[in-house]
């Protein structure tokens, strides 16, 4: 074991900034162990990424971390439905199960669930298949939808019981009336019942696409429900399917504490989901409320030193906040990501610091306050270092940008030339507010 531990450290530490993934490892290792997450995992992926998919899973194992698996079946089941030539139905979007069906559906079932197992215990995993005994259910609508279940409860004891054995409990989506007749459930819903009953830290959903892709088809790093859910469902762009999976997301996290989080990421791109700030794949948190004010309190002041001099890695003048002439102050209520704004040129607001951390920045948080910014105050300069990283992304951000020397000036929502021209000047002649030279600004 040890031996393991310590290739999965330099696994780990090729992952980037090791740092990081062991951050996240002491976070995700702190819950009692069965909460760390519940993972679901599409048909799809099941049929072609088993192997791959059985190592990102020992990977978890072998680093101490015990998910709940829960599994579809979906395409098998189509596909053997078909060669049975058995047409079936979907109302509101669940497969009408006769007795026909469910004699196709339920051996499928078992033997996907086999075959996970079989991949896991091929990579020295212990694992167990659990198809029975979770999801004690109803008759959804027994004459329109035959035997499909509403859950009435769900039973962890047998999931308990095989994680606190250390071996992998991997679910199967059946469930059973209270005399025992096996119901055909819907995989989404049985995700639901099950990560309702365990409110793990993480939940994880392995598909083929690895995220939710926005107008262009790239991939939406971050959602953070409280600020970004209108926004969305406002757009032409998403489209039906995509709408019901954020509302049943955000409907899946409105029953869990704050904390949880839901990631849809690929098999390939767990680790890295996992492990970074960044992430690789969609995080979607309830996300946090963006907080408006326009002086420190001593408190606030306290928070707002910590977090600058963290994100910018030097240290705040010590007159910096006398007679700071705020505009604004944006931040979100863990303090993760703050901007201050002063008044400027001509009574514009002038954004002098945007601060970020890097845990807030891959939560979304940074996205989250830069909104309420750009609502807020919808004309706007500032200036960043040439040599920042973020300017890089400033630039996609602004409207106007002026490089001189190391910095760059920018602009969002100013259309008077000679307005911009003062602001310029204005942002490109300011006194540092670092004691030390700064590295960002
Ligand atoms: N590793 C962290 C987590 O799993 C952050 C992931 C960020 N992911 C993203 N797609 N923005 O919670």
């Amino acid at each position: 074991m040890a031996e393991i531990r310590s290739i999965v450290n330099q696994v780990l530490s090729q992952l980037g900034a090791s740092r990081e993934a062991r951050y996240y490892l002491k976070q995700f290792s702190s819950n009692d162990s069965s909460q760390f997450a519940v993972i679901k995992i599409g048909g799809a992926v099941m049929d072609e990424q088993l192997g791959e998919l059985a190592a990102a899973l020992a990977f978890l194992r072998n680093l101490g971390l015990m998910p709940i698996i829960l599994h579809g079946a979906g395409p098998q089941l189509d596909k053997a439905l078909e060669s049975a030539s058995i047409v079936t139905q979907k109302r509101q979007g669940l497969r009408v199960t006769t007795p026909e069906v469910m004699a196709v559906a339920r051996p499928v079932i078992y033997r996907a669930n086999r075959k996970l197992v079989y991949a896991l215990e091929e990579q020295g995993v212990r694992a167990q298949g659990i198809q029975h005994g979770v999801f004690e259910c109803d008759y959804l609508n027994k004459k329109e939808l035959g035997l499909v279940g509403q859950i009435q409860r769900v039973d962890l004891e047998a999931v308990r019981d095989v994680a606190q054995r250390g071996i992998l409990p991997v679910v199967a989506c059946l469930g059973e009336n209270p005399t025992g007749q096996v119901m055909n459930l819907n995989a989404d819903i049985a995700a639901r019942e099950l990560i309702w009953a365990v409110e793990p830290h993480k939940i994880i959903f392995l598909t083929g696409t690895g995220g939710l892709l926005d107008e262009h088809g790239r991939i939406i790093s971050s959602i953070s429900l409280r600020t970004d859910l209108e926004y969305l469902l406002k757009q032409d762009w998403v489209h039906s399917g995509m709408r019901l999976k954020i509302e049943q997301i955000s409907r899946l996290l409105d029953g869990l504490p704050d904390t949880a989080s839901v990631s849809i990421t690929s098999v390939e791109n767990l680790t890295r989901e996992l492990f970074t700030h960044r992430g690789a794949g969609t995080l979607i948190r309830k996300g946090e409320s963006i907080i408006e004010h326009h002086n420190f309190s001593p408190q606030e002041q306290e928070m707002a030193v910590k977090l600058l001099e963290q994100s910018f890695g030097r240290r705040l003048g010590e007159d910096y906040f006398d007679d700071l002439p705020l505009e604004c102050v944006l931040r979100s209520e863990s303090y993760g990501a703050m901007a201050i704004v002063l008044k400027g040129v001509d009574g514009l607001p002038y954004l002098d610091k945007f601060a970020v951390t890097p845990e807030a920045q891959g939560a979304g948080l940074g996205a989250a306050v830069w909104q309420a910014l750009i609502q807020r105050c919808p004309a706007l300069y500032w200036r960043s270092r040439a040599a920042n990283p973020v300017t890089r992304w400033y630039f996609e951000q602004a409207d106007t940008a002026f490089s001189e020397d190391q910095w760059v000036a920018f602009s969002i929502g100013i259309r008077d030339f000679g307005q911009l021209e003062r602001c310029k000047v204005d942002s490109l002649q300011r006194a540092e507010s670092w004691v030390e030279e700064a590295e960002h600004d």
